[in-house]
């Protein structure tokens, strides 16, 4: 995707958080919008079915934008040229396996994934490939559910994270320090960093900076509720959730919680140290599910490896090439709780404010 298609899509992204989501999270925190009636004598139906128009306008441009693309890749395949019209060399193109395991991996095992082709292609391209070969062609109606699901699920929560982990480095100089010592490390520091792109193996590396992110989503994890319906009747302490009830789930109070964590409320990435000796202090309570930012259970993240490859890669590349320093604005975890809000995704009220300056 081309640098305009990306301003393009950050765009997008802003109008349909601002519309779509500020809309669901109202009716969730206010139940009686539930009522048909009064949700559209209160004018909100108007503004969701045009926040709807606006998101769905909005995906058909990037579908009608990426097949045209497809098409005349496809055409150029046909011709055995490239999309820079030089001709295909088949042994520059053959598949590359080059297949990464864990040994001393960390409990998800981010990096147990087979990377099967180094030509990558978006979610977008494999669905508009398989299409190309099929019969029975999919409309841009069962296109666009899709990726609506993946714009929600894979931008806003990998963007939210990865501004609040800056801030969070911005605001702890020693934590800082630490990241960049082990970026440092694995890059060859300011003098050799020769500003190669990270290995599969240099991300699974940064062991302190995959503690900085899981820290960072436990205060704030990008997708602080989630929601369920109950099937069957389940007793909950002095209460009973009765079948069929619908029940939110708040991810950023269990990550908060005093019987699980100690000093809940402070910025400690240590808690995630893969060595018990260095954790334990920091954890009250060990529990399956006290840290859950990507939920659990069959319907959880299915983007989680993904995700925090992504994060290391943005995070480190920035790292790599800019000094952060605290904002005024942002002095203690209270000051970012006071302008964080909780929409589907966690958004802060006026951004992030972080200064950066370019190393040289
Ligand atoms: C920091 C980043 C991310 C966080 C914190 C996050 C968190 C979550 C959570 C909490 C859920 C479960 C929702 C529920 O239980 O109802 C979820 C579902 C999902 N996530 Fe992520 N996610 C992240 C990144 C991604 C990425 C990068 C992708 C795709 C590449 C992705 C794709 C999905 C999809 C498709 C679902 C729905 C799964 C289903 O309904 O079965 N997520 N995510």
């Amino acid at each position: 995707m081309g640098l305009n298609k990306q301003v393009f899509l950050a765009l997008g992204i802003n109008l349909i958080r601002r519309n779509q989501l500020q809309l669901t999270q109202l009716r969730i925190i206010q139940p009686w919008l539930l009522n048909k009636t009064l949700f559209q004598l209160l004018g909100y139906h108007r503004r969701q079915m045009k926040a709807k128009q606006e998101l769905y306008s909005f995906i058909q441009n990037v579908v009608a934008i990426k097949r045209q693309d497809h098409e005349e890749k496809e055409l150029q395949k046909a011709k055995g040229m490239d999309e820079n019209n030089n001709k295909i060399d088949t042994k520059d193109d053959k598949n590359k396996d080059l297949k990464i395991n864990s040994e001393n991996g960390n409990e998800e095992e981010f990096l147990d994934i087979e990377y099967k082709n180094t030509k990558t292609k978006s979610f977008l391209e494999l669905l508009l490939e398989i299409d190309h070969a099929a019969d029975d062609k999919l409309t841009d109606a069962e296109i666009l559910p899709e990726l609506t699901t993946l714009f929600f699920a894979a931008l806003d929560t990998t963007a939210t994270a990865n501004s609040t982990i800056l801030l969070l480095l911005a605001m702890y100089p020693e934590v800082l320090q630490k990241v960049t010592d082990e970026i440092d490390s694995v890059f060859g520091g300011p003098d050799e960093d020769d500003g190669r792109p990270p290995t599969p193996a240099d991300l699974h590396s940064m062991n302190y900076l995959e503690c900085v992110i899981k820290e960072t989503a436990r205060l704030y994890p990008p997708a602080p509720i989630v929601f369920r319906q109950v099937d069957e009747e389940v007793p909950l302490g002095r209460h009973v959730l009765p079948a069929g009830a619908s029940i939110m789930l708040t991810i950023a109070g269990i990550h908060r919680n005093k019987n699980y964590w100690v000093n809940p409320i402070q910025f400690i990435p240590e808690r995630f140290h893969p060595d018990e000796s260095v954790s334990s202090s920091h954890i009250r309570q060990r529990h399956p599910y006290a840290f859950i930012p990507f939920s659990a259970g069959p319907r959880n993240c299915i983007g989680q490896k993904y995700a925090m490859l992504q994060m290391k890669t943005v995070i480190s590349t920035i790292l790599r090439q800019y000094h952060l320093s605290p904002s005024p604005r942002f002095q203690t975890i209270a000051d970012i709780d006071k302008r964080i809000r909780m929409d589907i995704t966690l958004r802060m009220e006026d951004g992030a404010v972080i200064f950066q300056s370019r190393k040289q």
